[in-house]
C-alpha cells in the first residue's frame, strides 16, 4: 500500500488539463503523478477514497476516477503472480451483504508490456473466481462493485499494476474509464449516442412532448421517438427519411427563432407546452445559450432540458460558466458534464 493515497482519473485528453484544475479547485494538495495514457492520469488524493466519494463535487470533466489501493511491479510466473494479487486484492474487497444480490465487475485497461497479457488475465479469472466465492455476482454491464485494473509500461519497461476496490456510483460511471458503448443497429447519427448518454448519465427519461432544435438528420429525434415520446423537430435541413412516416414526429423545416416567432403568435389560443427541450444545433454557446432562454417560454414547468455546448479552441471553464450565467436567467442548471460521446463539447441538464 502506497504512504500517500492515489487515484486514477479520465478525461478527454484534451480536456485533462481542466479535469485537474477542478479537482484542484476541490482539493488545492490534489497533484497528478504521472500520465498513463492520453486523458488518464495517476493522481494523489490526500483527503483519501472515503472522503472524495463523500463530498467531492459535481465534476464537468472528470469522466471517471477509481481509487489506487495497490500500485505493483508485475514480476515472476503468472500463476504465482496473479494468485498473490488476487489475494491482496481481495483483502481489500469487503464481503457480499447477506441480503440482495450483489453484482460486481472486473474492468482492465492500460497498456502493458506483451509478456504480461497472461498475467492479466489470469488476474482476472481468480479475481472473479474469488468475488464470486465471497458470494457477489459478476455483471459486466450494470455492477454494483468494480474491481479496476490498470496495467501501465514504466520508463524501465517493467509492467506495472495499479488496481482498486470501489462502489460503481463512486466511479462517476459505471462504465469502465467512462467509455458508455451503445449498440449502433438503428441509430440514425453519431451524434444519436451522445443523448442516450446524456439520459443515462443525468437519470431522464423522455417522454411526453419533446422539441428537438437543430435536429437533422434526426439522431436524437429517433432516440426521443424510441422512449415513446411525441417529438417536434425543427431544423432548416433535412431529417433522415427513415423517419419521414412516423406517426409521432412532427417535423417543422425552420430555424429555432422562426420557430418560436410563430410557436408566440399562438401560444396564448393553445400552450404549446413541450415537458423536454433538448437543443445539439452547432452554433457558438453563448448564441445557443441565448437561444434556449428564448424556447424557455415552450418548456412546461417540471420539465427538463438537455443542450450541448461547442467549445472553440481555448474555450474551458470560465467561458463555460459565462454561458452557463446566460442560462441561469431562464432555467435551474443542474448538470454539466463532457461525455464519453462529446468532443469538443460539453452537455448542460436544465430544469424549470
Ligand atoms: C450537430 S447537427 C444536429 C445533429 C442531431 N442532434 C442528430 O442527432 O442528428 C446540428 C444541426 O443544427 C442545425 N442548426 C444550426 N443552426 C440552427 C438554427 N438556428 N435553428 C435550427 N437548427 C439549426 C443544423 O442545420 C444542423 O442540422
Amino acid at each position: 500500500m502506497q504512504s500517500v493515497p492515489l487515484m486514477i482519473i479520465t478525461a478527454r485528453a484534451e480536456s485533462a488539463q481542466y479535469a485537474i484544475a477542478e479537482l484542484q479547485k476541490y482539493d488545492a494538495a490534489i497533484r497528478p503523478v504521472r500520465e498513463l495514457a492520453p486523458g488518464v492520469r495517476l493522481m494523489t488524493l490526500p483527503g483519501g477514497w472515503g472522503q472524495f466519494a463523500a463530498d467531492a463535487p459535481p465534476l464537468i470533466f472528470v469522466r471517471h476516477v477509481f481509487p489506487v489501493v495497490i500500485a505493483t511491479i508485475l514480476a515472476g510466473e503468472a500463476d504465482d503472480c496473479a494468485a498473490l494479487l488476487t489475494h491482496e486484492i481481495i483483502a481489500v474487497a469487503p464481503p457480499a451483504p447477506a441480503d440482495g444480490v450483489h453484482s460486481f465487475s472486473v474492468q482492465t485497461r492500460g497498456s502493458w508490456p506483451n509478456a504480461q497479457y497472461a498475467v492479466m488475465d489470469k488476474l482476472v479469472a481468480s479475481i472473479e473466481a474469488a468475488m464470486t466465492a465471497r458470494g457477489f455476482v459478476k455483471n459486466v454491464k450494470h455492477p454494483d462493485k468494480v474491481i479496476s485494473l490498470f496495467a501501465h509500461k514504466n520508463e524501465a519497461g517493467e509492467g506495472v499494476l495499479y488496481a482498486g476496490v470501489s462502489a460503481a456510483g463512486d466511479n462517476r460511471s459505471r462504465w469502465n474509464g467512462g467509455a458508455a458503448h451503445y449498440a449502433n443497429e438503428g441509430v440514425l447519427s453519431r451524434a444519436a449516442h451522445k443523448l442516450t448518454e446524456a439520459l443515462e448519465v443525468f437519470g431522464l427519461t423522455a417522454s411526453g412532448r419533446a422539441l428537438d432544435l437543430g435536429a437533422a438528420p434526426g439522431g436524437w429525434t429517433n432516440v426521443l421517438l424510441d422512449a415513446g415520446a411525441h417529438v417536434t423537430a425543427v431544423d432548416p435541413g433535412a431529417l433522415d427519411a427513415r423517419l419521414a412516416k412516423h406517426p409521432q414526429l412532427h417535423y417543422v423545416c425552420a430555424t429555432a427563432q422562426r420557430f418560436f416567432a410563430e410557436a408566440a403568435k399562438i401560444k396564448n389560443a393553445n400552450a404549446p407546452f413541450f415537458n423536454f427541450i433538448v437543443n445539439d444545433m452547432k452554433m457558438e454557446m453563448y448564441e445557443s445559450a441565448r437561444i434556449m432562454c428564448d424556447a424557455a417560454f415552450l418548456l412546461a414547468p417540471g420539465g427538463h432540458a438537455v443542450m450541448t455546448f461547442k467549445l472553440k479552441t481555448g474555450q474551458g471553464p470560465a467561458k463555460i460558466k459565462k454561458a452557463l450565467d446566460i442560462l441561469a436567467q431562464k432555467y435551474r442548471v443542474a448538470g454539466v458534464q463532457q461525455l464519453f460521446h462529446n468532443r469538443d463539447e460539453v452537455t448542460v441538464w436544465l430544469t424549470r
